[in-house]
């Protein structure tokens, strides 16, 4: 049961995490990665409900949608040029490199490329309050 939790964020975890759960040892990858399995709470899924209400409206109205898949966001044309967003709050990492935190969850929807250089994420012009709604709405996707 554990090891079924824990196996879609080792996946999404760093390689030497990643070899760490094929060594059977997934339970360990998680806790070491700050994943949370089973029944306990996201990290930071509890902002107010207000102000994930009105980041799950910016996604769409951004078409965030266009290149991700997010559960609760409709998008007009939905492609997958970019990574799946289900389960973002369980994520340890943003595109396996960026702690995943309100903080930078929000510098990431600004500006991508300042915090990975050279990455094809856009950035789309989103101020950076409408950027820490959409952070909130993500880091509560479980
Ligand atoms: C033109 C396509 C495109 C659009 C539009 C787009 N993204 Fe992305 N996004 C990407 C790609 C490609 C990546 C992977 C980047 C990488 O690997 O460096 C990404 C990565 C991400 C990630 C990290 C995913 C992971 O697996 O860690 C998040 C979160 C994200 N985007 C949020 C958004 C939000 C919010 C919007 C709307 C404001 C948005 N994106 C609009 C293409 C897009």
């Amino acid at each position: 049961m554990a090891a079924f939790a824990a196996a879609p964020c080792a996946a999404h975890a760093p390689p030497s995490r990643r070899t760490a759960a094929a060594a059977g040892l997934l339970m360990l990858a998680a806790l070491a990665g700050g994943c949370e399995v089973g029944e306990r709470p996201l990290p930071y899924g509890n902002a107010p409900p207000a102000q994930r209400l009105s980041g799950q409206r910016l996604l769409a109205q951004y078409q965030c949608g266009s290149c991700h898949a997010i559960p609760g966001v409709a998008a007009i044309r939905q492609s997958t040029r970019g990574p799946v967003l289900a389960a973002f709050g369980r994520r340890s990492y943003i595109v396996g490199q960026v702690p995943n935190r309100p903080d930078t969850l929000a510098r990431w929807i600004t500006e991508p490329a300042a915090l990975v250089p050279g990455t094809p994420m856009p950035a789309m012009g989103v101020s950076p309050a409408d950027a820490r709604d959409m952070a909130a709405y993500l880091l509560a996707l479980e």
